[in-house]
């Protein structure tokens, strides 16, 4: 198929909390329409429990494709393609959304495309303009994953360093749990981060060889600290809530920079692209637009999963004619740059 032919991809996104669907349309470069529904299940919680989230979607996505089609009025007979998360993510997650567009595809004699959920995210940097010029280097901090890639093309991406232990995403999610906040505690640490002090508390930066990153020393020296001062002010969170959020944040964001700097020194490249759930952090957007680089990120809502990522990405490998096969599965884990 050319990809000059009218061309709208139906994307689907199940791989953890977040059921979204998206269509894009090739022939425009646009995206037709993007709905996201944040299971609301999980917040008491304290993280995602997998086998609720695989029933919420199996809920859930059915009338979200038949809203979102009905959104733009598009028949399914427009469709030209179904993308779909294939991983990595929750296995269970992930097979509803996958064998839902699997069985799509089939039904409608349509091709079904199998998208790379980190590769997803860095296509996130070309829903809209002002797009990165390859390379570029891209920094994917999310819930599950904490990476600095060095991008060649759309499925050509080396790993330059990652997490050794907590992704940067969960460090957030673990110390607003400490502080009694409901999950995605990232988001909450950034509402309250506003108010506070940034430099209120500190915390030792963590030494990791090379480009990689370890959050869980910080983890750890957050809970003893906070045990430290709540035993001798049993208030003491309540009354420094907005101080402790915007240390915490300042610390988990500068060992995020420290290494995102040192690579934009050793590859000499200064067009940047931050996407996954942290990218949305104002924070981590002000620091970043501090500095001497051409920085690049989606719109907060794309910077967390969405199915728009994945029907772009879809698109892309339809368009190369790099298609899936009936007896695709899931995965759970994966490594980028492996489609
Ligand atoms: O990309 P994403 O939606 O899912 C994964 O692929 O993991 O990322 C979710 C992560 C969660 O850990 C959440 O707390 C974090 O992104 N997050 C944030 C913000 N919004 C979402 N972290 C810091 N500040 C935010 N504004
Ligand atoms: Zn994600």
């Amino acid at each position: 198929m050319s990809w000059k032919t009218p061309c709208v991809v139906l994307g689907i996104e199940t791989s953890c909390d977040e059921t979204s669907v998206a269509l894009w349309d090739g022939f425009k470069g646009r995206l037709l329409s993007n709905i996201t529904l944040s299971q609301e299940i999980h917040k008491l919680s304290g993280g995602v429990i997998p086998e609720r989230a695989s029933r919420s979607h199996e809920e859930n996505i059915l009338p979200l494709v038949e809203s979102v089609l009905r959104r733009v009025d598009l028949p399914l007979s427009d469709l030209c393609g179904i993308a779909c998360t294939q991983g990595p993510g929750l296995f269970g997650s992930l097979a509803v959304g996958f064998m839902f567009a699997k069985g799509l595809s089939w039904a409608l004699g349509l091709p079904f495309i199998p998208v790379n959920h980190l590769e997803a995210h860095v296509a996130s940097l070309f829903l809209d303009p002002p797009y990165p010029p390859y390379p570029f280097l891209c920094l994917l901090a999310s819930g599950g994953h904490s990476l600095l890639l060095r991008v060649e093309g759309p499925f050509r991406m080396e790993i330059l360093g990652r997490s050794l232990d907590d992704a940067v995403g969960e460090a957030f999610d673990k110390t607003a749990k400490m502080m009694g906040l409901p999950y995605p505690g990232g988001v909450e640490i950034d509402k309250f981060s506003r108010g506070g002090d940034p430099h209120a508390y500190s915390f030792p930066s963590p030494r990791v060889d090379a480009l990689n990153y370890s959050f869980s020393g910080l983890k750890t020296a957050f809970l003893y600290f906070l045990e430290k001062k709540i035993k001798a002010m049993p208030k003491f969170v309540e009354e420094n809530l907005e101080d402790l959020c915007a240390s915490i944040q300042e610390a988990l964001l500068a060992h995020l920079l420290s290494k995102l700097e040192e690579a934009v020194e050793g590859e000499k490249i200064y067009h940047v692209g931050l996407v996954g759930g942290v990218a949305a952090n104002h924070r981590l957007r002000e620091l970043l637009s501090e500095r001497p680089w051409a920085v690049y990120s989606p719109a907060p809502m794309y910077c967390t999963d969405n199915g728009a990522m994945v029907a772009l990405a879809g698109h892309w490998k339809q368009r190369e004619g790099i298609l899936g096969s009936w007896e695709d599965i899931p995965f759970a884990r994966s490594k980028i740059g492996s489609s």
